[in-house]
């Protein structure tokens, strides 16, 4: 019989989870399950390369727990986990490091993006941060890793990394490739559409734990474009705004941007916004729901978590051994 083909993806828990790693991500993670053998994870280490604050890092490590539960992962079905209960992440990470040039690190946006940011706290480890990412991923020896537009150049220096220490010991890792999805896999901030969606501006960000009300004042208040036609029509360049909330309401309802733009044809955005709001909110409401129903069982989730921390752990064991022993290292 065929072996099941491998996936692995993760989230930083370093805020809530919102509506760009909603669809850019998990969204399209339960219907991998039935097909392959799915590893997702709590990426808990990579978050300490921005300051965290201990108890709230805590809670939302089980608050994604619970999410990743909650938007459809059946815990039965593929293994959920946090990246620092498996000591081999970081094993692998030093490995990977040593392979991994200083110039091509420079070469990262999400390095330069952050560095920028965090200016007073420019560390090693944000600076290394892809070669972690590519002994998570390695680890698994994942066939495909399925992430948004903006993880792709990391997936693409995880190839480089296996294919040259490959080159060097022979076939030790399988080259992954990147798996990223046809809408949805660019959300962009709602109230300024040129950066992308994210936790550090929360205006324009929507958390999945956002309450209705909340949401719908976001996309009452979302940047719409100042072009002079003002109706609902996909144009990414001339209107990135309304192309955005399109692609969200696309995502969310499942309709083609034609239908869209017929279903708002001589509406404007007044009508448009809040009917895009309304989607969101009944797309995220059993979620939250859930969320909050499987934070109230701890013991539940410390269960899932255990588990599968000890099946991850047993894989990426088996990939850090091979790596040792082709590396030299006397086995223990
Ligand atoms: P992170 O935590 O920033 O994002 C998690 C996932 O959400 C996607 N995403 C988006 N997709 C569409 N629109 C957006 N605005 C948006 N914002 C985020 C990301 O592409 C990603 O798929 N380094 C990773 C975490 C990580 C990882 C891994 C991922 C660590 N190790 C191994 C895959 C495999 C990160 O910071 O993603």
């Amino acid at each position: 019989m065929d072996e099941k083909k491998v996936m692995l993806s993760g989230i930083q828990p370093s805020g809530e989870l919102h509506l760009g790693n909603y669809l850019g991500a998990v969204r399209n993670w339960p219907e991998m399950i039935e097909e392959f053998d799915c590893y997702f994870f709590m990426a808990d280490l990579h978050t300490i390369t921005v300051r965290q604050e201990p108890a709230q890092l805590r809670r939302r490590v089980l608050t994604q727990v619970a999410q990743y539960i909650a938007c459809g992962l059946n815990p039965e079905k593929c293994t959920i986990f946090i990246q620092s209960h498996v000591p081999a992440h970081a094993q692998l990470g030093w490995v990977l490091d040593c392979y991994t040039m200083f110039g091509e690190l420079s070469r990262m946006t999400q390095f330069k993006d952050k560095s920028a940011k965090h200016k007073d706290n420019i560390n090693a480890g944000l600076f290394t941060y892809p070669a972690l990412m590519a002994a998570d991923i390695l680890l698994y020896q994942p066939d495909f890793v399925p992430v948004g537009e903006d993880q792709k150049q990391h997936v693409e220096i995880c190839r480089d990394i296996a294919e040259r220490f490959n080159g060097i010991y022979g076939d030790v890792f399988k080259i992954p490739a990147p798996h990223i999805p046809k809408v949805g896999a660019r959300v962009m901030s709602l109230n300024d559409p040129t950066s992308k969606m994210s936790k550090s501006n929360l205006e324009g960000c929507v958390i999945l734990m956002d309450k209705p009300e909340e949401i719908m004042r976001k996309f009452k208040r979302a940047v719409t474009d100042s072009d002079t036609e003002r109706c609902v029509r996909f144009a990414p360049q001339e209107k990135p705004g309304v192309s955005n909330m399109m692609q969200i309401y696309a995502s969310v309802t499942g309709k083609t941007f034609e239908e869209i733009e017929a279903e708002f044809e001589g509406k404007g955005y007044g009508a448009f916004k809040p009917a895009v709001g309304e989607a969101v909110v009944e797309a995220l409401r059993p979620i939250r729901e859930e969320t909050e129903r499987l934070l109230a069982d701890k013991s539940y989730l410390e269960g899932v978590y255990k588990a599968g921390a000890d099946r991850a752990e047993y894989t990426a064991n088996k990939t850090l051994r091979k790596v040792y022993k082709k590396i030299g290292f006397v086995p223990r």
